[in-house]
């Protein structure tokens, strides 16, 4: 039985050209004995989105506006990020699924399989396009796509959601009866088939790391106050399911104490805004513990006014990469949408301010400078050279 599993796997993926994994080697990352660097944008909406819809005939929760992105607009965005040099996506809801109808935990320990079509197609489409992804499995907010607050609420606990919150928040990382539910949904995700592959997730080497959370913290925002023991617990249990898998402490920020975990490989913080102290002290402290870091969200736009100019703030990012060992291995721009294909002369607009519309010709000259900035970036990391221009990326339109 298990050979001929390994059989039946390794020749769907013989079919789809095999990939291998991403693996740490002290402070560096590397494919196939190379230097490998993750770097892209996130694209939050790819398994569950909140910005377009209703759309007749297709599911749509209204309360939370959530519905499921089309294929069309998941292939396009993989169009968009080999324009513009990116290596990796990072997508919180290709992971964090809870508490909403359409979710893949509408409930607890209850599986919506309907859920999974979404997460299946964008992660066979990033396979297609050479993107790799990183993946957020909970969130500390409390968003349309679920997080830690519908694990607390389905074993009677029901605090405040708004930060700061009650200290009983405390219980998604120390309570057993929780954390083992959460255990479970990671288990419910990893081990799932996807059709379009034929491999698990935790299997598929598209996934390169799993990361324990979005901006977790305690009851105060930005507190660090994770516990050691939680997140070693569930960067384990991602490395027993998925042995080749990386995983992201989901902290947010660098909490020192963690960086002793020998089952975290890589370590993160969020720029709002694009900050370089912050960026070089993180950078000391994760290389002083032979880890890897990556920039898991920066604010692109550059319209902050206590920002660093964006090229100086990549420029560290960039200098590192001359090292034998760089530390910070990649960044993420928050957040990159497309059209609303297949409508393909209407683009999507998450109205945070921060969304990049590639190609947009209502973009003005700033926007498009500070994205072609972003594109010279994600291709130095990966060694290459190119110029200011912003080549067109393919619309799939109708058809899909
Ligand atoms: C780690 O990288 C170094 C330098 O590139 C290389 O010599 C060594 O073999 C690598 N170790 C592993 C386990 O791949
Ligand atoms: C964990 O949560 C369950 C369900 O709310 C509760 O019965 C139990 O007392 C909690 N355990 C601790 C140690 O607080
Ligand atoms: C990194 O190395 C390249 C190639 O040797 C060089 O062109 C570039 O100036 C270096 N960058 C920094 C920031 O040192």
């Amino acid at each position: 039985m298990k050979l001929l599993s390994v059989l039946l796997v390794s020749s769907v993926a013989a079919q789809l050209g095999a990939i291998s994994s991403v693996v740490r080697n002290g402070s560096e990352l590397q494919l196939n004995g190379k230097r490998w660097t993750a770097s892209g944008a996130n694209v939050y909406w790819l398994g569950l989105d909140e910005n377009v819809g209703p759309t007749p005939g297709e599911p749509y929760y209204e309360p939370t506006k959530a519905s499921y992105p089309s294929k069309g607009r998941v292939t396009e965005i993989m169009n968009v990020l080999q324009v513009l040099g990116a290596t990796t996506i990072r997508s919180h809801t290709l992971g964090v699924s809870t508490g909403n109808p359409l979710s893949l935990w509408p409930t607890l320990r209850q599986t919506n399989e309907a859920a999974f079509e979404a997460i299946d197609w964008a992660v066979y489409q990033a396979r297609e396009h050479g993107i790799r992804l990183i993946v957020p499995l909970t969130d500390n907010y409390d968003y349309y796509h679920g997080g830690r607050y519908n694990f607390l609420r389905w074993r009677g606990i029901n605090v405040r959601t708004t930060l700061p919150t009650d200290p009983a928040v405390m219980q998604f990382y120390t309570n057993r009866t929780i954390v083992d539910d959460f255990k479970e949904y990671i288990r419910t995700l990893l081990t799932h088939v996807n059709p379009y592959t034929g491999l698990t997730y935790a299997e598929d080497p598209t996934i390169v790391a799993y990361e324990t959370g979005n901006e977790l913290g305690g009851a105060v925002f930005q507190d660090l106050n994770v516990p050691v023991t939680w997140t070693t617990d569930i960067s384990a249990y991602i490395k027993e399911l998925g042995p080749s898998k990386l995983v992201v402490d989901g902290t947010y920020g660098i909490q020192k104490v963690a960086l002793k975990i020998t089952t975290v490989d890589i370590y993160s913080n969020h720029f709002w805004p694009a900050n370089i102290p912050k960026l070089t002290t993180d950078i000391a402290a994760v290389g002083a513990a032979s880890k890897t870091y990556i920039a898991g969200e920066y604010e692109w736009t550059g319209n902050s006014q206590s920002a660093a100019p964006l090229t100086d703030w990549f420029a560290v990012v960039e200098a590192q990469q001359n090292k034998s060992q760089p530390v910070v291995v990649g960044d993420h721009l928050w957040s990159l949408f497309g059209h609303a294909v297949p409508d393909c002369s209407k683009y999507v607009d998450h109205a945070d301010g921060n969304t990049m519309h590639y190609g947009n010709p209502s973009n003005s000259a700033k926007t498009n400078a500070q994205i072609s900035a972003v594109r010279q970036h994600l291709f130095k990391m990966k060694g290459e050279a190119v110029g200011t221009a912003l080549p067109i990326a393919p619309c799939p339109g109708a058809g899909f």
